[in-house]
């Protein structure tokens, strides 16, 4: 696929994503997780929410303008903060069944949403697995991991460009896979490279949590997103690898919601919820 590139001075590659979140945001995050755990706290859930308050700012009746299925509103900053992550939670264990056997956070950052899973009852006997590219991430996690032993955690580096799944231990009878805006963090990805998903498990639950619904519908109403993307050099093909993939009948749709969600007032987020064609 071409890319089309406006003008812009991001280039979104891997030394990008090393500084930005390898560099800068992860090391601070694990410094916060560090700090609470050295001040005796030993709680999951508490590191979890206070870490999060530290870093999306003091949840409060202050309205932001988001977007809810594709239109703009006016939310209190508590709902766009913590709504959403319950949101993805939520749609992650409705995914999961009596074999799941495994969940798995593609590009995991420091782990909120694999954490979120567990702490709002996700299946027990699954391993929880957290996949980042970045070291600092993978600390996080680990970090955090260690305050939950009931947990079955797993983290691994990984890179969605040389996917290598072979931290799984398999075989596996299903996996629920997600991404939350880490996708996003990935210019374009090869049909070929994505495909590697479908050799994790006999069956698969893929949800993507991606701001990829101006990909879906190009035009007018999504002009500002498609522009936000292509200036910050953010994905532009997920939605036409996933279609290759439908199209092949290697995979079939279960759920598309075209902007469910954004917490700013532009480049909202979709789900799409796919599962492995048997
Ligand atoms: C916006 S953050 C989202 C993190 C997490 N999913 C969340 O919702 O908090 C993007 C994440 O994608 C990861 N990432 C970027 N490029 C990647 C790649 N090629 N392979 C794996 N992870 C990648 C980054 O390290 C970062 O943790």
């Amino acid at each position: 696929m071409e890319r089309k590139k406006r003008a812009s001075t991001v280039v979104r590659d891997t030394t990008w994503v090393q500084r930005e979140y390898g560099w800068e945001k992860w090391p601070d995050i694990l410094s916060k997780i560090k700090r609470h755990i050295a001040s005796g706290e030993r709680s999951l859930s508490r590191v979890l929410a206070a870490v999060m308050r530290e870093e999306l700012g003091t949840p409060s009746l202050a309205r932001i303008e988001a977007i809810s299925f594709s239109k703009h509103v006016q939310v209190a900053n508590s709902l766009v903060c913590y709504g959403f992550y319950a949101l993805v939670a939520e749609a992650v264990i409705a995914a999961c069944g009596e074999n799941t056997q495994a969940i798995v956070d593609l590009g995991c950052g420091w782990g909120r949403s694999l954490f979120e899973v567990w702490l709002r009852g996700g299946p027990s006997s699954p391993t929880y697995y957290g996949f980042d590219l970045t070291r600092a991430g993978i600390d996080c996690v680990e970090a955090l991991a260690q305050l939950e032993p009931a947990m079955k955690v797993c983290t691994a580096e990984f890179d969605f460009y040389h996917p290598d799944y072979s931290s799984l231990s398999r075989p596996l009878e299903h996996a629920v896979v997600f991404t939350v805006s880490s996708i996003q963090q990935l210019p374009a990805i090869e049909t070929q490279t994505y495909n590697a998903i479908l050799d994790i498990a006999k069956a698969i639950d893929c949800l993507h949590f991606e701001q990829i619904g101006w990909q879906m519908h190009p035009g007018k109403r999504t002009a500002a997103d498609r522009e936000y993307a292509l200036r910050n050099d953010y994905n532009q093909n997920l939605w036409c690898v996933l279609s290759e993939m439908s199209s092949a009948g290697k995979i079939e749709f279960c759920e598309v919601e075209p902007d469910v969600f954004g917490m700013q007032g532009i480049y909202p987020l979709t789900l799409v919820h796919w599962r492995k064609a048997q």
